[in-house]
C-alpha cells in the first residue's frame, strides 16, 4: 500500500455537485471555508466571513443559474468546495469555455486527493456541458494549487502582476487553461485547429 493509499484507508472521499445543502451542511461549509481562509485563503477571500455570511454566501451561489456548486466531503461532512462558472447567455462568443474558481480544501482535510477528485468531477461535467476549455487563475503564491493544476494538464499562459492585494501587498496572478474533450462532435484539437 502505497503512502496515499495508507493516508485514505478507512475514509471516505466524494465529490458531488450539490443543488441543495441542508443546514447541517451548510454549517460544515462554512466552518471549512473560514478554516481554509484563517490558514491562509488563496480563493478569495481574506479575512474570515463568519458562519452567518458565509451560509448567505453559498444559499446566494445555489440560486445563480451560471453557478454550480461542487462540494468535497471526507466521511460525508463538507470539507471544501469549488465553483464552475458557466459563460452568461449573452456571451455566445466564449459560450465553449467555463471557468474553475473558488477552489479550497479545509485544513484539516488536505492531502486525502479530495482537491484532485473536486478537479476532474468539475472537468467531467464541464465537458458533459459541451465546453472545451476550462480557464482558471491563482495567486502565484499558492504553490500547492500550482502544482495539482499543473499535474492535472492546465497550461499556464500569462501573469498579471497587479492580480491581488493581500493584507497590504500586491500579489501576482498565474493564468491558466486546459482543453476538454466533450465526447461528442469534432475533437477540441481539430476544432482550435480549423480556426487558425
Ligand atoms: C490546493 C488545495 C485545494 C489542495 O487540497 P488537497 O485536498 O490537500 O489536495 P490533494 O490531496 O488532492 O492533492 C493534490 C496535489 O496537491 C499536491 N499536494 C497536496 N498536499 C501537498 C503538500 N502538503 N505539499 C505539497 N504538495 C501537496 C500534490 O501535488 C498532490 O498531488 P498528488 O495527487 O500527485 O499527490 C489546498 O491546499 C487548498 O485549499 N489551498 C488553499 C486554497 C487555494 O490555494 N486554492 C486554489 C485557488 S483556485
Amino acid at each position: 500500500m502505497n503512502a496515499s493509499a495508507l493516508l485514505n484507508a478507512g475514509r471516505s472521499l466524494a465529490v458531488e455537485r450539490a443543488e441543495r445543502l441542508s443546514e447541517a451542511d451548510l454549517a460544515d461549509l462554512a466552518e471549512a471555508t473560514d478554516a481554509a481562509i484563517i490558514e491562509g485563503g488563496g480563493f478569495g477571500w481574506v479575512e474570515p466571513q463568519g458562519r452567518a455570511a458565509l451560509e448567505r454566501h453559498f444559499r446566494g451561489v445555489l440560486l445563480v443559474p451560471e453557478r454550480e456548486l461542487f462540494v468535497a466531503r471526507l466521511d460525508g461532512h463538507p470539507v471544501g468546495s469549488a465553483l464552475l462558472v458557466r459563460p452568461p447567455r449573452h456571451n455566445e462568443a466564449q459560450a465553449f469555455a467555463a471557468t474553475l474558481t473558488h477552489a479550497y480544501i479545509a485544513p484539516y482535510a488536505r492531502g486525502f486527493g479530495l482537491a484532485r477528485l473536486l478537479v476532474e468531477k468539475l472537468e467531467e461535467r464541464a465537458a458533459a456541458l459541451g465546453h472545451r476549455v476550462i480557464n482558471l487563475d491563482v495567486r502565484e503564491t499558492q504553490a500547492t494549487a500550482i502544482a495539482l493544476f499543473e499535474s492535472l494538464g492546465y497550461v499556464h499562459w500569462g501573469t498579471h502582476p497587479y492580480y491581488a492585494r493581500v493584507k497590504g501587498q500586491t500579489v501576482a496572478g498565474r493564468f491558466y487553461a486546459k482543453t476538454l474533450e466533450p465526447g461528442r462532435g469534432r475533437s477540441t484539437g481539430a476544432l482550435i485547429d480549423s480556426a487558425n
